[in-house]
């Protein structure tokens, strides 16, 4: 597996627009895209920095994964996730599946910017949940 560099750290916020407000004027990052993925139940904007990427994601509705995750931290938003670039996606989940890693996905779905995106279950990693990306704009 050739893990090249942390993609970004998934944020959820409970208000986008504050959000994005503190990361460019607070932090004068720039915004390079807003999107909203289904998938994920969020609307999501991507915050470069450096070689990473700060994703910020604000659910769309209650029973996604960032409503969901928003409710159980009592309401406030907080780091969800940190994900990991691979140059092939499936080829890593292949070789973490055969060594016994509990996967969330077993195959990739659809994530922000067209990538190819897999989630590690945090029993296998330490706590976080971990994210492999491949391709898009991370
Ligand atoms: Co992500």
């Amino acid at each position: 597996m050739n893990c090249k560099k942390i993609s970004h750290i998934g944020i959820a916020v409970t208000d986008l627009q504050e959000a994005v407000r503190f990361y460019t004027d607070g932090l004068g990052l720039p915004v390079t895209s807003f999107e909203t993925v289904e998938d994920q139940k969020a609307v999501v904007a991507f915050v470069p920095c450096g070689q990473s990427n700060l994703e910020l994601l604000e659910s769309v509705s209650p029973d996604g994964p960032i409503g969901r995750f928003i409710e159980k931290n009592g309401g406030r938003g907080g780091i969800h996730h940190i994900a990991v670039e691979v140059d092939n996606i499936e080829a890593a989940l292949a070789e973490l599946g055969q060594k016994g890693y509990a996967l969330i996905d077993e195959t990739p779905r659809g994530g922000a910017g067209g990538a190819k995106i897999a989630f590690l279950h945090p029993k296998a990693t330490g706590g976080v949940l971990l994210e492999l990306c491949e391709g898009g704009h991370h």
